[in-house]
C-alpha cells in the first residue's frame, strides 16, 4: 500500500507520483468534459460492496467466494472461471435473490457520491451506462434507482433450471446444455476484455465521439487498453485502491467530488447593462457562485456593456454599474466587458437585456458568432413592426442567431428586485430543458420563478403594459385618483389580451392572469418610469395648454426620458407607435379605444383629459400622420 502511494515507474524510467494523476491532465479534463457517454463498473465503484460477494454471504459461503473474485480483479485467475465457480458456490434460486435485494436495497449500498456525480452527468445530457462483469439480475434495481435505463445496462445473465411441473425457474443451470455452467457466456461481460467489447457495442449503436470508463478494478481499465473501447479510464479508490490499476490509470480519484467539480459548466453572458441587466445579473451571479457539487453554471458571468471604456473598468473594479444601477454590488464574479463577440464567446447561456429598439442591431453583430447549440432568454419588453407584420424581440434572436430563445417576464422594478424585495417572473419557453436550466440560473429566495408554456402570450403582455402605463402617468399627471386609474388598468388589460389573441390565437386566458400579465401591470403602473415620465409629461402639456398653447406643445418625451431617466429608456412611446401601425393596417383602431387614444395622446393629437374618455378619444376622426421612423 506504502509503495502504491509513493507512485509508479513508467517506460521511460521516469515516477510519476500518485498525487500527480489525482490532477488529470489536461488530456483527461478535456475528455471528461466532453463525453458523451460514460460508463460505470458496478461493484465496487459504484457499490461499497462486491455484488456477488454480498450474495455469498447472504447464502453462506462468503469466504470461499470473496477468495475468488479477488483473483479475477487482479488479473490472477480469468473472469469466465472464475465466475462459473463462484456461482456453482452460490447455487441460489431466483426467490433468494429476491430476499436478496430485499435485505440489501440499492440505497444501502451506494458508494459516496456516486448518486450526485451521476445525477450531475445526466443532468447534463450525458447518456450513463453501466457495464459489470456481475449479474444482471441483481443490478437492474440498482440502475433503476439511479434512473439508468435498463438497455443501458451491460452485464451477464444467470441461467435457470425450469421446474418441469410449474414451469417456473428454480435452481441456477448446470446442465450440459448450458455448458456446465449457471450463465450465460455469449454476452461480452462473462470474459476478459468484455468491457472495451462492451463499449464498442454500444459505439457502434449510439453516435458517440467520447466515452469514459469508470471503474475500481483491473478489468473496468481494460476498456482503454482495447481499441474501440474507452477513450479515457478514470481509476476509482472511492472504494478500493488496486494496485495495478494505480499504476495504470491516467486519472485516479478517491472522492467523485472530484470528478463533479471537472465537469463541465455553463458560461453565461448577460447582454445589456442598465437596470434590469444590473439587477438580473446580480441574482445570475448569486447562483453561479454558490458552493453547490450540482451547480451547473460557471462562477464568472460576463456582461456586455454598450458604453465600454471607462464604464466597464469601473465596473470591474468596484463592481457595481454607477451609472445605472447605483449603490448597488453586482457581484465580484461579474466580469463587464464592452466588446460583443468576447461577451459571447464560449457563452451556452445568452440573457438579452437591453432596450428592445437596440436588440436587432445587437443581433446582427452576433451573426455567426454565437456557440451552436447555445440558448438564449430575453428579459426586453417590447416589440418590432415590419411592413410583413409584428416581430417579437425573441423571434428576432431565433431568427438572426438560429437558437432557442425563451423569455422571462413579470412585475420586476430592477431597483426592488436589487433590494432582494419579493418579486415574481414566469418564463414562457419552448424548450422545457432550457427552461428549467434559465430557473435555476435566476430563481432567488426573494425572486420566485415558474415556467409558462405560452412565451407568446407573456412577451405580449410584457411590451403592451408599457402602453397602459403611460395612460396611467396621464391620469397622474391630472391629479385623479385611484378609480380612475383602475378603470385604465382594467381597459387595458383587456385590450392587452384581445391584441394578443387577435394577433396569436394560441396565447391562453390564464396567462393575463399571471405575474407577466396582471402583475407586471400593477408594478408598472405603480413603480415603472412610464408612469413617472408620462405623469411629467402631462404636467407640462397642461401648463402649455392653459398657456393656450396646442396639444403637444410642452415639453417632449425625448426630454422628460433624458432629464428623468438619466439614460434609461423609455420604451413605450416606441411601443405604442408600432402597436399603432398594427392596428391601423388592420382596421382595428375602434376596437383598442383605450390604446389608440394613448397613442393620439403621446404624438399630441389629442389633449391628456381624454384618456378617462378613451371611448371618445378613438373616435375622434384625426389624420394621424403615420411615423416613418418607428422601425427600429
Ligand atoms: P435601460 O432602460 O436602463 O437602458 C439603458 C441601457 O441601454 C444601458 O445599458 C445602455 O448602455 C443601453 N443602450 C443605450 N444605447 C444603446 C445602444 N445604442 N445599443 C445598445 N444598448 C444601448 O435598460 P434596462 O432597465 O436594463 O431595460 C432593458 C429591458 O428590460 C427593457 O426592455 C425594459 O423594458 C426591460 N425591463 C426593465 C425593467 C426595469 O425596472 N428597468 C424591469 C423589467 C424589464
Ligand atoms: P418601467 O419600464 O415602466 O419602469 O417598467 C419596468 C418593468 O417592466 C417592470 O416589470
Ligand atoms: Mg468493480
Amino acid at each position: 500500500e506504502v509503495e502504491q502511494k509513493t507512485g509508479t515507474t513508467s517506460n521511460n524510467g521516469n515516477v510519476t507520483p500518485l498525487e500527480a494523476r489525482t490532477v488529470p491532465s489536461e488530456r483527461a479534463l478535456t475528455i471528461w468534459r466532453s463525453a458523451d457517454a460514460v460508463c460505470f463498473d458496478v461493484d465496487c465503484t459504484i457499490t461499497v460492496n462486491d455484488g456477488l460477494d454480498l450474495l455469498a454471504e447472504f447464502m453462506g459461503v462468503k469466504e470461499e467466494v470473496e477468495a475468488l473474485t479477488n483473483k479475477a480483479m487482479d488479473g490472477t485467475m480469468s473472469l469466465t472461471r472464475s465466475l462459473e465457480e463462484r456461482l456453482n458456490l452460490i447455487n441460489c434460486s431466483p426467490d433468494d435473490i429476491r430476499r436478496f435485494i430485499k435485505a440489501y436495497p440499492p440505497q444501502s449500498r451506494l458508494a459516496p457520491g456516486i448518486k450526485e456525480l451521476i445525477n450531475a452527468l445526466q443532468k447534463r445530457g450525458v447518456a450513463v451506462y453501466l457495464i459489470s462483469g456481475g449479474f444482471r439480475e441483481l443490478l437492474l434495481p440498482i440502475a433503476a434507482h439511479l434512473g439508468i435505463p435498463k438497455d443501458r445496462v451491460f452485464a451477464n445473465r444467470m441461467h435457470w433450471q425450469w421446474d418441469d411441473e410449474t414451469g417456473m425457474p428454480t435452481k441456477l443451470g448446470s446442465d450440459a446444455k448450458q455448458q456446465q455452467v449457471g450463465f450465460d457466456t455469449s454476452e461480452p461481460t462473462a470474459r476478459n476484455q468484455g468491457k472495451p467489447e462492451a463499449i464498442a457495442r454500444i459505439r457502434e449503436n449510439n453516435p458517440y465521439n467520447t466515452v469514459v470508463m469508470i471503474g475500481d478494478g483491473i478489468t473496468d481499465l481494460e476498456a482503454v487498453q482495447t481499441s474501440g473501447g474507452a477513450d479515457l479510464f478514470i481509476g476509482s479508490g472511492v472504494v478500493v485502491e488496486r494496485e495495478a490499476v494505480v499504476a495504470e490509470a491516467e486519472w485516479y480519484v478517491y472522492d467523485y467530488k472530484a470528478l463533479v467539480s471537472a465537469l463541465s459548466r455553463y458560461k453565461v453572458a448577460v447582454l445589456g447593462s442598465g437596470a434590469w441587466a444590473c439587477a438580473a445579473v446580480r441574482m445570475i451571479a448569486q447562483n453561479t457562485s454558490q458552493d453547490d457539487p450540482e451547480d451547473e453554471f460557471d462562477d464568472d458571468v460576463r456582461m456586455w456593456v454598450h458604453q465600454g471604456g471607462e464604464l466597464v473598468d469601473t465596473i470591474n473594479s468596484t463592481h457595481e454599474n454607477p451609472a445605472y444601477f447605483p449603490g448597488i454590488p453586482l457581484g465580484p464574479n461579474v466580469i463587464a466587458t464592452g466588446n460583443l463577440a468576447e461577451a459571447v464567446a464560449d457563452a451556452d447561456l445568452l440573457v438579452f437585456c437591453a432596450p428592445h429598439q437596440y436588440i436587432r442591431g445587437i443581433c446582427k453583430q452576433l451573426m455567426g458568432k454565437v456557440k451552436p447549440g447555445a440558448a438564449a432568454i430575453s428579459l426586453t419588453k417590447g416589440m418590432r413592426v415590419t411592413p410583413e407584420g409584428p416581430e417579437l424581440i425573441s423571434q428576432i434572436v431565433r431568427r438572426t442567431l438560429g437558437v432557442d430563445c425563451s423569455v422571462l417576464m413579470g412585475g420586476n422594478i430592477a431597483e426592488d428586485v436589487g433590494r432582494e424585495q419579493l418579486s415574481e417572473a414566469v418564463i414562457g419557453y419552448y424548450n422545457l430543458e432550457h427552461a428549467q436550466r434559465f430557473k435555476k440560473l435566476f430563481r432567488r429566495p426573494y425572486f420566485r420563478v415558474t415556467l409558462l408554456p405560452d412565451p407568446v402570450g407573456a412577451e405580449l403582455c410584457g411590451t403592451l403594459k408599457n402602453i397602459v402605463a403611460l395612460g396611467v402617468g396621464m391620469v397622474d399627471g391630472m391629479g385623479m385618483g385611484p378609480n380612475s386609474k383602475a378603470a385604465v388598468i382594467r381597459q387595458g388589460l383587456l385590450e392587452m389580451r384581445d391584441f394578443c389573441q387577435a394577433l396569436y390565437p394560441s396565447v391562453r386566458d390564464d396567462t393575463f392572469l399571471e405575474c407577466c400579465g396582471v402583475g407586471d401591470l400593477v408594478a408598472t403602473c405603480i413603480g415603472g418610469r412610464h408612469r413617472r415620465v408620462a405623469e411629467a409629461w402631462t404636467r407640462s402639456a397642461i401648463e402649455s395648454a392653459v398657456a393656450g398653447e396646442g396639444n403637444g406643445a410642452g415639453r417632449s418625451w425625448a426630454e422628460l426620458e433624458k432629464e428623468l431617466l438619466q439614460g434609461q429608456k423609455l420604451q413605450g412611446v416606441l411601443t405604442s407607435n408600432e402597436v399603432q401601425q398594427i392596428l391601423r393596417t388592420r382596421g382595428w383602431e375602434s376596437k383598442y379605444p383605450l390604446f389608440t387614444t394613448i397613442n393620439r395622446i403621446v404624438n399630441g393629437h389629442l389633449p391628456p383629459h381624454l384618456v378617462v374618455d378613451y371611448l371618445e378619444g378613438a373616435k375622434a376622426d384625426i389624420a394621424v400622420d403615420v411615423e416613418e421612423d418607428i422601425v427600429p
